[in-house]
């Protein structure tokens, strides 16, 4: 075992674990933090997706270890009090359907606002071409992008 130091959701957390042990279990089941899903677990699906220094990564393919020392965001870290602009678009445009997917979707998109605050439907395709929805809503979610950016937009703040 080997104890674990990083920031999640701007909180220092340390934790014993397993050299081996891989960052989406780590976040599951020794902080507790249930928000990030775990599908394929072989980083096809992308529901494991948490931000990394603000970057998406598949969580399900990184050892807990390696993000020692680095700051981790998670579903539960993006919305502050209340919800971010991108769950609230998600919220608003029916963008999601059974959930199980939406946390890695809604860090990815937090990502992809961050970088490219007008995508464009070509752009929105691309930026999430690594989340996978298997109840295939993704009408849905594309028209969620649009409307983060326009909330972004009106509210003068980051995603
Ligand atoms: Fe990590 Fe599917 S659970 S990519
Ligand atoms: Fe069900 Fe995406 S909403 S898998």
């Amino acid at each position: 075992m080997t104890d674990i130091s990083l920031t999640v959701n701007g909180v220092p957390r340390t934790a014993s674990a397993e050299a081996r042990r891989l960052l989406s279990d780590f976040l599951r089941h020794d902080l507790g933090l249930t928000g990030t899903h775990v599908g394929c677990e072989h980083g096809v699906c992308g529901c494991c997706t948490v931000l990394l220094d603000g970057e998406p990564v598949r969580s399900c393919l990184m050892f807990a270890v390696t993000a020692s020392g680095h700051e981790v965001t998670t579903v539960e870290g993006l919305g502050g009090d209340g919800m971010s602009p991108v769950q609230q678009a998600f919220q608003d445009c029916h963008g999601l359907q059974c959930g199980f997917c939406t946390p890695g979707f809604l860090c990815t998109v937090t990502a992809l606002l961050r970088d490219n605050p007008r995508p464009t439907d070509e752009e929105v395709v691309e930026g999430i071409s690594g989340n996978l929805c298997r109840c295939t809503g993704y009408q849905n979610i594309i028209k969620a992008v649009h409307r983060a950016a326009d909330l972004i937009a009106e509210e003068g703040t980051g995603p």
